[in-house]
Parts: structure tokens; C-alpha cells; sequence
């Protein structure tokens, strides 16, 4: 697909970071969007960035709550769509919506283990399945679908554990790699992207956060501090002398460095998808540190684990993570 005017694209977790990024620069491409996300308020924002930027005439930005987990919530997504913007298809699906977190089989809970999962792993599944006919409708379509370098290398770091994450992205991986030759086979004008982005400056660590904990606030609850201290203490910092406020904050911190301190940009990485999908590329590295992350794990693979591995690669592409 060279040129998004004109299509109709739908977009989750549009609400902030590259959901968002994606929204403005489509509808700057005079793409119409319908983007859903779990936040009414976030949606509302990307929106009022889109109207500022100034809509082309006629085009149409919908926003639709719907969990990407939830089968029934994007099925009632599909519907409002189909309403709202006059259309039984779709020429793009970003299946973008994803949140860290439930990293270990002992310190999380299960609950929060699969809440992950099933918003990585089944929000992509579930968002084909659900807009598949409207894609295969249109004259051309294109599916987007975002892992992770977790999706290749199953670590942020040796200190910190990794699981659901790490298993959804790479599930997300091998789902759209197969993908690729059932839609050549039963679709072929439909294409799909598989997105392994680095670390890109978003808010998923306090957004992660908020899903985990179902609450809007920025302060942890008792829970969160007793994992965050065993986040800690599994990075070689002893936590005991710490009080919770001490806590509180160092979270605080880790969520907004994560943020402004990444090597790359949601607006950038949004422009790399994109370019990515007009170039009719399936395999799109977002960042210098998501292609060099990929050469080492193909060049070592059986060290990739080692904490070496992860020193050297961290020290060259500056990371500061787990
Ligand atoms: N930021 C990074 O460094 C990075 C790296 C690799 C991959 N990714 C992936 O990129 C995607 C976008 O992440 P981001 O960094 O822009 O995060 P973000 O938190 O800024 O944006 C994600 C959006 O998805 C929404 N969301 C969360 N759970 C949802 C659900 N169940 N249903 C619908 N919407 C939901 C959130 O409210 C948020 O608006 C995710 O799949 C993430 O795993 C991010």
C-alpha cells in the first residue's frame, strides 16, 4: 500500500504513545481512523491533537472503548465502526494496544501473568479475527501487528523477569510470520507487518501500571511497593533501608526516564511503521538499538541470556533498563 488517503484505518491502544502517533500522522495523510483504547480521556486527547493539527475536510476520527482482550468489546468496537464511519471495510489494522508487566511465575500473580498475556498475545489474535472480513472486503489491505524485540530476545535485563511479556511478543511473532502465507494463499490482497520496536519514549510503564491495577492513580498501593522492592532487590539494590515513599518515588522515576530518556520517539517510530508499510515491508525494526539487539541474537544466540551479553549490548546502545 503506497498511500493511506482516503483508506480507512483502524488503530488500538490509540490513546497515547505510538497509538497515538500513528492516529495523527494517518490523519495527516488524510486517512480516516477509528482507534479504540481502554481510556476515554486519552482518547479524547489524541482526538482534540488531530482537530488541532486541523482535520481535512470530510474525514473521520472515531473513538471506541473497547479491551482488546475482551472478544465481545471489540466485536461491539466493529459494529460502533461500521455505524460511525459509513463503511463495511478496512484497509488497515494496527493492533497495537499492549501493556508490560505480570513478569514472573512467583512474584506476580497469575492474574496479573495473564492480564498481560491476553492483552499482548490475545488482543492481536482477537483483532484479526474480528476485522479480518472487513479487511478482505476492501480492494487492498494491510495488517499491522506489534511485538516487541521481546519478540525475538525474552529479557529488559538480568535483573528483572520477563515472562507473559516476553511469551505474547513472541507469540505475536510467529502468528504473523505464518500469517504471511495464509493471506497469499487465501487473501493475497491482504499484507501484514510484524513491528519489533526498541525502547521508545511512551508512558507504558505508568499506563501499564494503571491496567494492572485497575486505578488512575500514580501512587502505588502496598502490593505494588512490596514488588516493586523485589523488582529492586532483584537488581542487586537492597531495599530494606528504603522506606515506601523513597518507593513511591524511585517508580515515579523509572516511569518518566522510561518516557524521556529513550533513544527514540513515539512520533518517530510511528513514521518508521508507517514508512515501513508503504514499503511493503513485513519485518520492521523500530530503532538503532531494535537492529543491533537483532544482529547480536542472530550472531550469539546461545549467550544471549548470559548477563555479558546483556552488559555489552546495554553499554552500546546506552539502555538503562532493568
Ligand atoms: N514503548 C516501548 O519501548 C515499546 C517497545 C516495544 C514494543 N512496544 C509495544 O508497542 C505497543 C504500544 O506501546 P506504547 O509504548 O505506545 O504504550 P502506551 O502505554 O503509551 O500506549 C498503549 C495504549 O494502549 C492502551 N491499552 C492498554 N491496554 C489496553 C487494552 N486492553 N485494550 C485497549 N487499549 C489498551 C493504553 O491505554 C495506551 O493508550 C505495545 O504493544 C507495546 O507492547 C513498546
Amino acid at each position: 500500500m503506497k498511500d493511506f488517503a482516503g483508506k480507512i484505518a483502524v488503530v488500538t491502544g490509540g490513546g497515547t504513545g505510538m497509538g497515538r502517533e500513528l492516529v495523527r500522522q494517518l490523519v495527516a495523510e488524510g486517512c480516516n481512523v477509528a482507534m479504540c483504547d481502554v481510556s476515554v480521556d486519552a482518547m479524547a486527547e489524541t482526538k482534540q491533537l488531530c482537530e488541532a493539527e486541523k482535520l481535512p475536510q470530510g474525514l473521520r476520527v472515531t473513538a471506541h472503548v473497547a479491551d482488546v482482550s475482551i472478544e465481545d468489546q471489540l466485536r461491539r468496537f466493529r459494529d460502533e465502526l461500521i455505524a460511525e464511519q459509513a463503511t463495511d471495510r478496512i484497509h488497515l489494522l494496527f493492533n497495537n494496544a499492549g501493556i508490560g508487566g505480570g513478569g514472573s511465575l512467583f512474584t506476580s500473580t497469575r492474574e496479573q501473568w495473564e492480564r498481560t498475556f491476553n492483552i499482548c498475545w490475545g488482543g492481536v489474535y482477537l483483532g484479526v479475527r474480528t476485522f479480518l472480513p472487513l479487511l478482505v472486503k476492501a480492494d487492498e489491505a494491510h495488517i499491522v501487528n506489534t511485538s516487541s524485540v521481546n519478540g525475538f530476545w525474552a529479557s529488559v535485563g538480568m535483573g528483572v523477569s520477563h515472562t507473559a511479556y516476553s511469551a505474547a511478543k513472541f507469540a505475536v511473532k510467529g502468528f504473523t510470520e505464518a500469517l504471511i502465507n495464509d493471506l497469499r494463499l487465501n487473501a493475497p490482497h491482504v499484507k501484514c507487518s510484524l513491528v519489533m520496536p526498541g525502547h521508545i519514549g511512551t508512558s507504558i510503564v505508568s499506563n501499564t501500571r494503571k491496567v494492572q491495577s485497575g486505578t488512575e492513580s500514580d501512587r502505588l498501593n502496598p502490593n505494588e511497593i512490596l514488588q516493586a522492592r523485589q523488582r529492586l532487590q532483584g537488581m542487586g539494590i537492597d531495599t530494606a533501608p528504603m522506606s515506601d515513599e523513597e518507593i513511591q518515588q524511585i517508580a515515579l522515576d523509572r516511569a518518566r526516564t522510561f518516557r524521556d530518556e529513550a533513544p527514540t520517539t513515539a512520533s518517530a517510530a510511528a513514521k518508521i511503521i508507517l514508512d515501513g508499510v508503504k514499503a511493503g515491508r513485513w519485518r520492521i525494526l523500530v530503532g538503532d538499538d531494535a537492529h543491533k539487539l537483532d544482529e547480536r541474537v542472530r550472531q550469539t544466540p546461545e549467550r544471549a541470556y548470559d548477563p555479558e551479553f546483556y552488559r555489552s549490548f546495554a553499554e552500546e546502545v546506552g539502555w538503562r533498563l532493568g
